[in-house]
């Protein structure tokens, strides 16, 4: 592939390219904060299908119920494939739907090649494939590789020193300290329950569990492990799935020698909290990225064998700081999931984005730091964090969705999104969540991750339309009444038509691969353009602050003095079609607008 030339209005294309696709960053003070300088980015061609495409992610449980259990299943999400059509989305990524105890959801597996009975049958999942090809979608299954349920056979087998699966896992004898057995280190569990060893009876050992203490960490240390991975995901290849979305990327392979992780020192975090320790003998370990090539090889290789022409695609899920998730691309991902916007530049506290600044840095950041040749994508969020309507407030959903679909790359969105569905609230009783669990009454709430996870609100009836049982799995939002996918298609304006829209634009060359320029302007406006030569510009603009802001786009090259309104934000009062002149544009509040040159009139 051809890398993406950087350049830059202020005639530092000889700094870029000295310093190649490493660039350094140029900071400018703005307000005080620093500011990434401004640069026309340039954006491959795309030659492959996903490398454009919009990925919806759906939770199985909560989409839709076919047989009134109050629990989704494959069969409900079938029966709603022709939303996604509607919508735009070219690829459904699932989250796990294996045979599972669902302590975690669904990423406690118990068994990797099988269906989770209450979500149906290897026959449900074949005729989702089916009728998902025959609409022209592609398929994601979500893969879980670091860990096992603690139901798992292999687990069972290994407790038990049945071979060959013995060193399936990661075991352990510990150490005695006065008389007293205690894990072999200081190592502890994301999830926050304290030490991330268990003692097993049985083996009379301790084994290693990075998250739950029901999610086993596999050894891939064994060549026989690897093995397993790579058959696992022929199964789903022989059955049809476009690719994977690799799950806890950082965490399969840990230090053999087994040290004492160092303390953080970052505020806030009790003894048994998973950030009081800095991870860095469990976590980001080079031998990962070797794992994930491996299964680069496997995957082209499969490719190569069934020789069908069609491309197999690897998403990876990092939270991590800048250069251990772009160290992904170089190894064998087609997408490392891009969490700037959630997460803070260590992927550890929530992503500071309160200003038109923090915005405009977290794309440009993420824009310089690709390896060349790579494909972008944007991800604002996902079952384990807030929905974006909560998170950046129901004020900002259609900005947040325009930067979402109008950035360069692939957009990752998380279903009920589209329809800035909200967070729902808990009480502690109905929380079922492990990572919030695991804490107490008076904490819960941060770590929660159910709010997120409530049935999908498709209309006013029983159940937001999601189940025909008034009792589901998780709550229904009480917002459903008004908040639903029907309303939305039936009146004029709606964040759902708003997204149908901008996904419409994906297909314009502009979008497609058009120039990227960022920058703050005006008060507190996040604006970019997107130049083609030979094609009109389209021209965003978020105003991000609860002001008026007037801008000039003046800053952008080749902007026509003339620009008309394509799609607007539903409380702008800004109407589709309406004109601006360059100069002057005036943005209410909040307001958000995508814009076309018009030069040919
Ligand atoms: C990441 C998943 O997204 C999350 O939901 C899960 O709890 C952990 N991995 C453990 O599998
Ligand atoms: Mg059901």
């Amino acid at each position: 592939m051809i890398p993406p030339k950087k350049i830059s209005k202020a005639g530092r294309i000889e700094q870029y390219a000295m310093n190649n696709s490493r660039a350094v960053l140029l900071l400018l003070l703005v307000s005080g904060k620093a500011l990434i300088d401004a640069t026309v980015i340039n954006v491959t061609e795309p030659t492959e299908w996903w490398q454009t495409a919009t990925l919806y992610q759906i939770w199985p449980s909560s989409f839709k119920d076919s047989d009134g259990d109050g629990i989704g299943d494959l069969n409900g999400i079938t029966s709603k494939l022709n939303h996604l059509v509607d919508m735009g989305v070219e690829v459904l990524w699932l989250s796990p739907i294996y045979p599972s105890p669902m302590v975690d959801s669904g990423y406690d597996i118990s068994n990797f090649v099988d269906i989770y009975p209450t979500f149906g049958t290897l026959q449900d999942f074949d005729y989702l494939l089916a009728t998902a090809k025959k609409l022209g979608l592609k398929v994601i299954l979500d893969y879980v590789p670091n860990h096992t349920s603690d139901e798992h056979e292999w687990f069972i087998k290994s407790k038990a020193g049945i071979e060959p699966y013995t060193d399936y896992f990661v075991w352990n004898k510990g150490i005695v300290v006065n008389g007293t057995r205690k894990p072999p280190n200081n190592w502890l569990c994301a999830f926050n329950s304290g030490s991330a060893w268990e003692w097993v009876e049985e083996r009379e050992a301790y084994y290693l569990h990075q998250f739950s203490v029901h999610q086993v960490d596999l050894n891939f240390l064994n060549p026989r492990v690897i093995q397993e991975t790579k058959d696992i995901m022929t199964f789903w290849f022989d059955r049809g799935v476009d690719g994977f979305r690799i799950d806890s990327m950082p965490y399969p392979v840990e230090d053999p020698s087994l040290p004492d992780e160092p303390l953080s020192g970052l505020p806030g975090y009790s003894e048994t909290d998973y950030y009081y320790l800095d991870h860095i003998y469990t976590k980001d370990r080079i031998e990962n990225y070797h794992i994930l090539q491996t299964w680069r090889e496997h995957v082209d290789n499969y490719t190569a064998t069934v020789n069908d022409g069609a491309i197999r695609i690897i998403f990876t899920e990092a939270y991590a700081n800048i250069s251990s998730v772009m160290k992904y691309y170089n190894f064998g991902s087609n997408v490392p999931f891009n969490f700037f916007f959630i997460k803070d530049k260590n992927g550890i506290e929530s992503a500071t984005v309160n200003t038109a600044i923090d915005v405009v840095n977290i794309i440009n950041t993420w824009m310089e730091n690709m390896p060349d040749g790579a494909t972008a994508n944007w991800v604002f969020g996902n079952h384990d964090n807030s929905r974006v309507a909560t998170k950046y407030g129901s004020d900002r959903i259609d900005g947040i969705n325009f930067l979402l679909y109008l950035l360069p790359g692939v957009a990752v969105t998380y279903n009920g999104d589209e329809i800035g569905m909200t967070d729902t609230y808990l009480t502690w009783e109905e929380t079922q969540d492990p990572q919030a669990c695991s804490t107490d009454e008076t904490r819960y709430q941060p770590y929660s991750r159910d709010p997120e996870r409530t049935p999908y609100q498709w209309d006013n009836t029983t159940s937001a339309g999601f189940s025909t049982n008034s009792i589901t799995k998780l709550p229904v939002n009480q917002n459903y009444l008004t908040l639903n996918l029907a309303t939305e298609k039936e009146v004029d304006v709606s964040h759902y038509k708003n997204v149908q829209a901008a996904i419409k634009l994906r297909s314009n060359e502009v979008i497609r691969h058009g120039t990227l320029d960022a920058q703050v302007i005006g008060e507190s406006v996040v604006a970019f353009a997107r130049e083609l030569d030979g094609h009109e510009p389209v021209v965003v603009l978020i105003n991000w602050d609860n002001i008026t802001s007037t801008c000039s786009l003046e800053v952008f090259e080749n902007i026509p003095d003339n620009m008309k309104v394509l799609i607007s934000d539903i409380n702008s009062g800004i109407t589709v079609g309406d004109r601006y002149t360059k100069t002057r544009i005036e943005l209410p509040a909040y307001a958000a607008v995508v814009l076309q040159g018009i030069t040919d009139e």
